[in-house]
């Protein structure tokens, strides 16, 4: 099967031990020169699973991401273990193909327009605003949980019509759906996702869903509840999943970028001063950070006939890893690809490499980011890391679990 070279052929490129402390990079870095295209022979922890392909190199992913009909998004899910139940991922349009993708992105992408989500601008910043006030007197804080969780949950809330008292259990069940490998987030881990975390889920989703129903509002829900595709309603199964998709994308996705950008601003005062001198470098800034920190590490595939790539043999059936956390890092595309550079505006993968399952959610995180740092940056400018950060233990989200963080004087003045 394998055709990689000496060590690297009994890598396990998702063996958690390496993920202790974020991505592999180091790793990434000689998979992408030595073997872009890498097979992973058993998964940890999973013995029932095939191994997997690592594709570690930004024209490989595109070449994917470009081809459905090769590599599809629903014969074996999107990750590269079956973490989640394969009729759970296939029941959501990120774990479809075309026809039954079509049929449901569309409907979605309309309440995802740049145009629609720029709009909510003011009601963001004032959600951020509101949560940095929250600090008010405070010394240190965690950003991850006292500021990038509470933000993201309220905004996400807000579109799908969540009550803002419910964002702190909707944040941590999914929290531990997404982390299911992480003991703090989801502490019996597999069994956790399936007796706790997704029938609470589906069970508010179904609530939300009867009371938009009765009573509808401006809300997604209610959108969601009264659209009709080809001039037909969404069954109850359709606005559940497509509910709980986008809970789940809102939830846990901006925040990684968020303090891993801030961390790394931290860690390079001279980079922040740039921001601080002149705001109108935060879009950049934004890119930056996603192109070092994607929030999702991978995405996968899985081969529907036998194929070739990056000069190896795919069969029919073997799963293929689009890892963005080391695509974003290639050195042919990116000079000195892990240096942090406000000012590079890179292009990147961290929202998939374009195709059919382009993140739909790219305006609104993009908005989101903006707006916290803008905030950030303006209320607390010498903001200081005060402790080790550390990563939810996980190989699909990026994530830190925890960055304690000294807040130093703040100002009240928007940037
Ligand atoms: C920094 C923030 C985010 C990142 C890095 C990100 C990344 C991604 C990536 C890589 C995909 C592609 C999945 C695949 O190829 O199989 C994706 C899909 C998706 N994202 Fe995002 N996402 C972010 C924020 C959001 C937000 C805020 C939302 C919405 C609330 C969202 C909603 C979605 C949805 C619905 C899909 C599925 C699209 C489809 O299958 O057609 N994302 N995202």
């Amino acid at each position: 099967m394998s055709t990689t070279r000496d060590d690297l052929d009994d890598v396990l490129v998702s063996d958690l031990e390496l993920w202790r402390e974020g991505p592999p990079h180091h790793l990434f870095r000689r998979l992408r020169s030595e073997c872009p295209v890498h097979w992973s022979a058993t998964i940890p922890d999973y013995p029932g699973e095939a191994g997997y392909w690592s594709v570690t190199r930004p024209e490989d992913i595109h070449a994917i991401s470009r081809d459905w009909r090769t590599y599809s998004s629903e014969l074996g899910g999107v990750t590269s273990v079956g973490v989640f139940p394969l009729e759970l991922i296939r029941s959501m349009f990120i774990g479809m193909d075309p026809p039954r993708h079509d049929r449901l992105k569309v409907l979605f992408q309309a309440g995802f327009t740049p145009r629609r989500i720029a709009a909510h601008e003011p009601a963001i910043r004032g959600i951020v605003v509101e949560v940095l006030d929250r600090l008010e007197g405070r010394e240190s804080c965690d950003l991850v949980t006292e500021v990038a969780q509470p933000v993201v949950s309220r905004v996400i809330g807000s579109f799908m019509g969540v009550p803002s008292e419910d964002d702190a259990e909707w944040a941590r069940l999914m929290n531990a759906a997404l982390a299911v490998g992480d003991p703090d987030m989801s502490p019996r881990g597999v069994d956790t996702l399936l007796e706790d975390s997704i029938p609470q889920l589906f069970e508010r989703c179904r609530q939300l869903i009867a009371a938009r129903r009765e009573r509808p509002t401006d809300d997604l829900t209610s959108v969601l509840v009264h659209a009709e595709v080809e001039g037909e309603r969404l069954d109850e199964q359709e606005i559940v999943m497509g509910f709980f998709l986008l809970m789940a994308a809102g939830n846990d996705s901006t925040k990684a970028t968020y303090c891993s950008g801030m961390r790394a601003l931290m860690e390079h005062p001279e980079q922040r001063q740039l921001l601080l001198e002149d705001p109108s470098l935060i879009p950049r800034a934004v890119e930056e950070s996603l192109r070092m920190f994607p929030a999702f590490a991978h995405f996968a595939r899985t081969a529907t006939r036998d194929t070739e790539l990056g000069g190896q043999t795919i069969r029919q059936g073997e799963k293929v890893v689009m890892w963005y956390a080391a695509s974003g890092r290639d050195e042919a595309r990116y000079p000195e690809p892990d240096r942090f550079d406000v000012r590079r505006n890179p292009d990147h993968q961290a929202f998939g490499a374009g195709g059919r399952h382009f993140c739909l959610g790219t305006a609104l995180a993009r908005l989101e980011l903006r707006v916290l740092f803008e905030e950030s940056l303006a209320r607390y400018p010498s903001m200081e890391l005060a402790g080790e950060p550390t990563w939810v233990v996980s190989t699909f989200v990026n994530q830190l679990k925890t960055l304690p963080v000294r807040l130093g004087a703040g100002r009240r003045a928007v940037v």
